[in-house]
């Protein structure tokens, strides 16, 4: 079961990860490098290092541009030897088939494993009433949601990361072999909901068919990490 659990390594240095991977990894199979880390200056050595560790790294910095540039991104991210990656699905068709077609071309080409590419759907701490009020999208979420996980489906990638509520809907709009990714994961321990606004808890997410949940300050901000990765892990047992 650690496999399905993903830590996000939401730190301000590159000691602080190494430490936390090294604390953290007979309890995780996943750890996340976002852009708060990746943009230390250190993301590569990060990321180097994670690797010697043999620990899967989940390369989170959510590439939105136009397509030839995030595809060309993403074949930067296949060098990394990153586990997966992610595109925000906004990006559109073009921009998502362009960097499936990227990975795949230069998978071949280099003869590396081919990263899995997700696609980020609305985020976690987007509600409902923002996406309508704000955002102007006039979809309801749950709709909007399966709208885009079928798109970036279409378009060639692997899965897409959504809130833990929206997992059942993504199962059936893509089917089982879809990778589906939560973050937006709170333990009935954990004291606070952070700036999450659609949560679950951990063993429910997992009952619901998520592949991977993604873990941040529950862990890395409890005043036990390996304690709280333990929890977590027996939770979902
Ligand atoms: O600390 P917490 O558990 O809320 O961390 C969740 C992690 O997942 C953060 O690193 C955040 O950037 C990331 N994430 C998210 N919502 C998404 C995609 C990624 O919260 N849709």
């Amino acid at each position: 079961m650690k496999e399905k659990i993903c830590a996000a390594l939401d730190v301000d240095s590159m000691d602080e990860a190494v430490r936390l991977v090294d604390m953290l990894s007979p309890y995780v199979g996943v750890f996340k490098v976002g852009a708060h880390l990746f943009a230390t200056g250190e993301g590569k050595r990060i990321i180097d290092c994670i690797n010697a560790r043999n620990s899967k790294i989940f390369l989170d910095l959510k590439y939105h541009d136009i397509p030839n540039t995030v595809a060309n991104t993403a074949k930067v991210a296949c060098g990394l030897g990153v586990y997966m990656f992610n595109v925000h699905a906004t990006g559109g068709a073009a921009m998502m088939g362009a960097v499936a077609k990227a990975v795949r071309e230069e998978s071949r080409k280099t003869g590396k494993t081919r990263p899995k590419v997700l696609a980020v759907t609305v985020l976690t701490s987007i509600s409902g009433d923002e996406l309508q009020g704000e955002l102007k999208v006039s979809l309801p979420l749950e709709e909007y949601v399966a709208h885009l996980a079928r798109l970036a489906e279409k378009s060639g990638l692997d899965g897409v990361v959504c809130s833990p509520n929206e997992i059942e809907i993504v199962r059936r709009a893509c089917g089982k072999d879809f990778l589906v990714v939560t973050p937006g994961i709170r333990p009935a321990w954990s004291v606070s909901k952070d700036d999450q606004k659609r949560v679950l808890t951990p063993a429910e997410a997992i009952k619901r068919g998520a592949d991977y949940i993604v873990v941040g300050r529950p862990i890395i901000k409890a005043d036990d990490p390996v304690e709280a990765a333990k929890k977590l892990l027996e939770e979902i047992q």
